[in-house]
């Protein structure tokens, strides 16, 4: 899959209202996440597929002096982004690729992903570039609703037409462990606002919950 044909499809999402959408889909599992972050004063987040930027906005005001720049291939979720903004938080949006991030190495405390970085066309390269800008003893933590223990998600690129990493929990697990990542975790988030709250088009994989792996730079 290209570049040129995921800012594409996620330009179209835009001019269909779908950014709002996946902020009212992801953010339970996020805001379950986000409060065992523990994100300290003044730490540099960068946010993996941004999308409209909702959620590097949270990571920027999780705590005081914190400030997060969200990264995302599609020009139309970054100019959302920008429009969505407000200037009294410490946040900024790029268009740049997963594989090919622009930032400096070992500029952040914390990567944080939100079901984005299964669309990676190269997942080595883009979790190696992860790993490149954290800053020694970093650590990532990345979310995808997309893996093979969810088994009702198997049908997404048939219905997006877009290629997708579909791998299991240990193959997550391996992959950042090749990309030089350590103490490298899995573990499911239930959406606590309950299957319910989900659209009908994600009911059935939200009973699976997210997948959310964590994982260190080596200090
Ligand atoms: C399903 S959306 C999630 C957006 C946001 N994190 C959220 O939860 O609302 C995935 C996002 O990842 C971006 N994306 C996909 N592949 C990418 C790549 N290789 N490099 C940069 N961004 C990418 C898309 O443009 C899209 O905005």
């Amino acid at each position: 899959m290209s570049h040129e044909k995921l800012s594409k499809t996620f330009d179209s999402w835009v001019d269909a209202g779908r950014d709002s959408g996946m902020e009212t889909e992801h953010s339970g599992v996020v805001a379950a996440v986000l409060a065992q972050l523990d994100v300290r004063p003044g730490e540099q987040i960068l946010d993996l597929g941004c999308g409209n930027g909702w959620a590097t906005r949270l990571l920027a005001k999780a705590a005081p002096g914190a400030s997060a720049i969200g990264v995302d291939v599609s020009p139309k979720m970054i100019a959302r982004a920008e429009e969505l903004h407000s200037l009294t938080i410490r946040a900024r949006y790029e268009v740049a690729t997963f594989e090919n991030l622009g930032l400096r190495s070992g500029r952040f405390d914390r990567v944080f992903s939100m079901e984005a970085l299964y669309y990676a066309v190269d997942l080595e390269r883009a979790l190696s570039e992860a790993q490149r800008v954290l800053k020694p003893g970093g650590r990532a933590d990345v979310i995808v609703d997309f893996f093979s223990e969810s088994p009702t998600t198997r049908n997404w690129p048939e219905k997006t037409g877009l290629s997708m990493h579909y791998l299991s929990t240990a193959q997550w697990r391996a992959a950042f462990e090749r990309a030089g990542f350590i103490d490298v975790t899995a573990e499911r988030v239930l959406d606590p606002r309950g299957v319910a709250a989900a659209s009908p088009e994600h009911a059935s994989n939200k009973a699976d919950g997210s997948l959310w792996i964590r994982a260190h730079k080596p200090a």
